[in-house]
């Protein structure tokens, strides 16, 4: 696997790359690689000629400064994993790389889906995210992008941006990838208080509850019993949402809807958890 710090390097590698029309694979990713990362690569691996994954844990998105200074840099370890998942290319770009001083951020609002369910809780979140994968995608210049379905508001978001300032990469939604007990993949889960690892899979639990529920009641009363069958089991429920699949907006009656999403936060201790389930419909080409 190469790695690269500089896209000057990285660029001159995929160059020929790009003359000969293979297909690049891109996975953005903060590092802290986990098996969802793999995941991920190892699809991108199968379905395009290069794969390239980026670590960089950017600044702009993280809303709470602590988080920032908190998030897990275990490098050797990343650079192990991902090349174990088969990735050719490892980007590793420098602050300025990301940022030059000439750097002009991407114009798009993302309007309502943005004041929805992460919105409120993390003013600012996505504005930086929106930013950093659109500098990414312009510099990379990848064919496809393989995001993970646990951000499904972050994928979702992301579509919109590539459809309106009309990047030519095709968005590759990639399913959840769960531990053993349903937890999914995060690169939290390691933060976890061990006394309370055994309840963070009620999530999933509740979610898949929620799925059987939705089959005989309605969207506010499944809303309602996720949030307080979630807070009586100790976590602290930022919400419990059940939204529009494709424009995230809140389900209030669920025949109106093809594709419903419950979409859930939850504080256990002092990580945030979120994770979601489709309770309606088809999921996305996952
Ligand atoms: O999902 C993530 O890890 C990040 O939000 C991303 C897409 C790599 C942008 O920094």
């Amino acid at each position: 696997m190469h790695v690269f710090t500089t896209n000057k390097d990285m660029l001159e590698y995929l160059e020929p790359f790009r003359k000969a029309g293979s297909t690049i694979g891109f996975v953005p990713t903060m590092g802290a690689i986990h098996t969802g990362h793999q995941a991920l690569i190892k699809r991108s691996g199968n379905e395009s000629d290069v794969t390239i994954v980026s670590i960089f844990v950017n600044p702009t998105q993280f809303n709470d400064p602590k988080d920032l200074i908190k998030y897990p840099r275990p490098l050797a370890q990343d650079i192990h994993k991902i090349s174990g998942a088969g990735a050719d290319v490892l980007y590793l770009p420098r602050d300025e790389e990301v940022y030059p001083p000439d750097f002009v951020p991407v114009v798009f609002d993302p309007g309502h889906l943005q004041q929805v369910m992460e919105g409120p809780f993390r003013p600012g979140h996505f504005e930086g995210v929106i930013t950093v994968v659109h500098r990414l995608l312009d510099v990379v210049k990848p064919s496809r992008l393989y995001m993970g379905l646990k951000d499904y508001q972050q994928q979702t978001i992301i579509r919109h941006m590539i459809k309106k300032v009309q990047m030519p990469v095709e968005l590759v939604p990639c399913t959840i990838v769960r531990e053993e007990d349903g937890l999914a993949f995060s690169s939290r889960n390691v933060r976890i208080d061990p006394a309370l690892r055994s309840i963070a899979p009620s999530i999933y639990q509740t979610l898949l509850e929620a799925r059987k529920m939705l089959e005989t009641k309605e969207a506010d009363d499944v809303r309602t019993w996720g949030s307080e069958i979630l807070n009586d089991l100790g976590f602290r429920t930022e919400y419990f949402e059940l939204c529009d699949g494709i424009s995230l907006e809140p389900v209030i009656q669920k025949k109106e809807h093809d594709l419903i999403v419950g979409c859930v936060a939850a504080w256990l201790g002092d990580v945030r958890l979120i994770d979601n389930l489709v309770l309606k419909g088809h999921p996305l080409n996952a």
